[in-house]
């Protein structure tokens, strides 16, 4: 049954990838072919007719394949600057002034962390990885599945997506929610407790005291438990109230996976690329994710490699890596002011200086309670020495080393032949003895500057 359903699915995945191509083409049809194969639910759908899509192709080619959604959603103030003068989409999306911003990361890179500097500004709608949905409802081992075209059914899928929510349309979620939401709520949304503005009003409609409030943004769990159902319809009201939008994910294994996206003027997007030294990654993902990396553990523990060990674990990490950075620093226009790489052992040791980076790349303003938010939660803000504060809330930047006590010499020295050339461009350095290894005193992080691409 289950399995039936997933096929189904995919069929009509692909089916859609296929209509969707054909749009992209001729421009001329109606998306109403989405509709028809009940992924784009019906109430919500967008009107584009036959003019709108006239109107479409008058814009470069690169935009000819996106929807209508800004010509006729009432509430986007690029439908009214649209109207009087002659219609074009860059000038009109400009105006809105709208950055779109995406954490391309992977699993235990610090994501989470990054997530917070967007997460803690008033004027961002923050989204915690959304696409798990998408994976959850189309490929349930997608981490195991090296299966070319279902990766790319899934990729597919997942940029449409990407695409809907950064215009605040969150209802497009809900054919990838289980179970599917009624009357445009649900209580299944993933880590909905890690988005501020799902856990603050009118989102969250629960009245709480001062300290109640403080303790639904603190814990996840409260954040759920007293918010009730999420209303998705006035989830997306609040994305539309703000003025930015940030989305993190580890769902997309490289850059040039979201050329689409970044191509496409109207959507305002840029990319914040976090890295870590895999074998950072490696170390934090054995602790984490007991039973995939059970195998690593045993290896750890007995000092000899499991041949039956999946390598591919780690190695797709570096190859992934290693692709977006090569892509990246050879500065493709297609790049040009929305890139910037990140390394997460940067950010551990100067979070406030590389938190004003960020926000100076994105062109935002970095909000006083991003800045008290990092103060709150790293040992690292000496660059802020009259407020140095030492917390034990949380100190998730301050470890970006500790690997080096959790991994044998022997996992060190496999991952750092496998992954080489990914350490050399980041600036890892490799260690050849186990007391180099263990001593903290010196770094094996390289001063590098990577200079966002503008
Ligand atoms: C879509 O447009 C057509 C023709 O302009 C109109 O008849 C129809 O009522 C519209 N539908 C919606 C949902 O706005
Ligand atoms: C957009 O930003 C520019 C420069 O940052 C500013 O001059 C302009 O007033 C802004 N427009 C809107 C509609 O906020
Ligand atoms: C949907 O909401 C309406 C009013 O908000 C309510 O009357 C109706 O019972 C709800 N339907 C379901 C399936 O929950
Ligand atoms: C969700 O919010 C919208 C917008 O405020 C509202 O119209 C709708 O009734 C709400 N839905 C439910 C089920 O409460
Ligand atoms: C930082 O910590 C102080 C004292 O614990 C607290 O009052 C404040 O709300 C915190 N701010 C942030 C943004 O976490
Ligand atoms: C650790 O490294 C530092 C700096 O490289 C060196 O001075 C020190 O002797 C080393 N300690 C040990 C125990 O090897």
């Amino acid at each position: 049954m289950q399995c039936s359903w997933k096929s189904m699915m995919l069929l009509v995945l692909a089916s859609i990838a296929i209509q969707y191509t054909v749009i992209r083409t001729f421009s001329t049809k109606p998306l109403s072919l989405l509709y028809s194969v009940g992924l784009v639910p019906r109430s919500h759908a967008v009107n584009c007719s036959r003019k709108d899509l006239t109107k479409l192709g008058q814009g470069t080619a690169e935009n000819s394949d996106r929807g209508c959604d800004e010509i006729r959603t009432p509430s986007s103030p690029a439908s009214s600057s649209s109207s009087s003068s002659s219609f074009s989409f860059s000038s009109s999306f400009t105006a809105n002034n709208r950055t779109h911003i995406l954490i391309l990361a992977t699993t235990r890179s610090g994501s989470s962390f990054v997530g917070q500097l967007f997460n803690q500004h008033p004027e961002v709608f923050y989204l915690f990885e959304p696409l798990y949905h998408v994976q959850l409802a189309l490929l349930p081992r997608l981490s195991q599945s090296r299966n070319l075209a279902e990766r790319r059914v899934m990729l597919g899928a997942a940029r449409e997506l990407l695409r809907s929510l950064y215009h605040c349309q969150l209802s497009n979620l809900e054919s990838y929610i289980r179970p599917r939401p009624s009357n445009h709520t649900t209580e299944k949304l993933f880590r909905r407790g890690a988005s501020r503005s799902l856990c603050t009003p009118p989102v969250c409609e629960a009245t709480l005291g001062k300290e109640a409030q403080n303790l639904v943004l603190t814990d996840e769990g409260e954040c759920v438990k007293r918010c009730g159902l999420l209303n998705l319809t006035l989830a997306g009201d609040t994305c539309r109230a703000k003025q930015h939008s940030a989305i993190k994910t580890v769902r997309i294994p490289q850059i040039s996976d979201l050329r689409a996206l970044i191509e496409d003027p109207r959507l305002n997007l840029k990319v914040v690329q976090l890295v870590r030294d895999p074998r950072g990654i490696l170390a934090s993902r054995i602790e984490t994710f007991r039973d995939t990396y059970r195998l690593w553990r045993l290896w750890r523990a007995t000092g000899r490699r499991p041949h039956n060990l999946d390598l591919g674990q780690i190695n797709t990490v570096c190859e992934d890596f290693l692709k977006s950075v090569s892509t990246s620093l050879a500065r493709p226009a297609w790049l040009r002011g929305r890139y910037m790489l990140l390394r997460y052992e940067d950010l551990a040791r100067f979070p406030l200086q590389k938190a004003r980076e960020l926000y100076s790349f994105l062109g935002l303003d970095l909000d006083h309670s991003v800045e008290e938010w990092i103060i709150n939660n790293t040992r690292g803000s000496s660059d802020l020495s009259s407020r140095q504060k030492f917390t034990t809330v949380r100190d998730s930047a301050a470890n970006a080393e500790n690997w080096r006590l959790k991994l044998s010499f022997d996992m060190v020295l496999y991952t750092q032949t496998a992954c080489q050339p990914l350490l050399e461009l980041l600036g890892y350095k490799r260690v050849f003895h186990p007391r180099e290894l263990r001593n903290l005193s010196h770094s094996l992080v390289e001063d590098r500057t990577f200079l966002p691409f503008l």
